[in-house]
């Protein structure tokens, strides 16, 4: 973790959760934060919950309440027009959304987002006014056969190209796709070299910019694990999805990376 990046810890939600158990989970959270579960000092660790896309307007107000940010897990380029099924930025921003996950593997490879598309989508985010996390990483094949750094290069270079200027609410999450879903993390210091050859990219682009940019790793982190992430100085937190799915299990990981409570 870096003294002057702040910490940034999300659930990534995926198609998990009726509506009406997105806002019952929300609603439980509030609960124990009201009977003395104490919230993480905003200024030591941001939160950021990220449900489904119609989900994100009635759990607005509540995240709110708690000073959690909200975030989107997708978004269509540009403002408004012909395309059917879109749901742009300003759509999200409207429903209060305050980040968005950007290019994330299951979209690449679900929905064929190609790198350009990614970048475009990173670009639509920040002009949206908001927060894109933007998921890269390779395959297990891609790994085996040492491309790693290659592949990552790939599909960030593409965003720095599409970004207009340096801009500090660009992050980038180094999601490993053969530790997605598989209870197989990373081992946090290959991690962390990815996440130090990321910002390194960045750096050639933006120059001493690169400083402020925030760079997670995701891949099934847990509260049993997260700890290996969130001390190493080139990660500055971590995309959750599976353990964020349960109230205990993400309590625990909020609590593992903020373990003091404000006075
Ligand atoms: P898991 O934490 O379930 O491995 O998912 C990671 C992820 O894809 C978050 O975006």
């Amino acid at each position: 973790m870096s003294a002057v990046r702040r910490p940034l810890l999300a659930a990534n939600w995926k198609m998990h959760k009726t509506v009406g158990e997105s806002v019952a989970f929300v609603r439980e959270w509030s609960r124990r934060v009201a009977d003395g579960w104490a919230l993480p000092n905003a200024a030591e660790v941001e939160l950021v919950v990220c449900p489904t896309a119609l989900a994100l307007a009635p759990v607005a107000p509540l995240l709110d309440a708690l000073g959690v940010g909200l975030g989107a897990q997708d978004l269509d380029v540009g403002s408004e027009g012909a395309v059917t099924g879109g749901v742009s930025g300003y759509l999200l921003a409207e429903a209060l959304a305050t980040h968005v996950i950007v290019g994330h593997s299951e979209r690449r490879r679900l929905f064929g987002e190609a790198d350009g598309v990614v970048a475009a989508k990173a670009a639509a985010a920040l002009a949206a006014g908001l927060t894109p996390i933007v998921c890269v990483g390779e395959t297990e094949a891609e790994r085996q056969a040492g491309e790693t750094k290659r592949v990552v290069t790939g599909q960030l270079r593409a965003v720095l190209e599409a970004v207009p200027a340096a801009d500090a609410r660009l992050t980038v999450a180094y999601e490993p796709l053969w530790a997605i879903g598989t209870g197989r993390g990373a081992h946090p210091s290959d991690a962390s070299e990815v996440a130090s050859w990321l910002r390194a990219l960045v750096a050639e682009r933006w120059g001493a910019a690169a400083g402020a940019v925030r760079i997670l790793y995701g891949g099934s982190v847990t509260a049993g694990n997260v700890l290996g992430f969130w001390q190493a100085d080139a990660i500055d937190g971590a995309l959750v999805g599976g353990a964020s799915l349960e109230m205990e299990s993400w309590l625990a990981l909020v609590r593992t990376v903020a373990p003091t409570p404000p006075a």
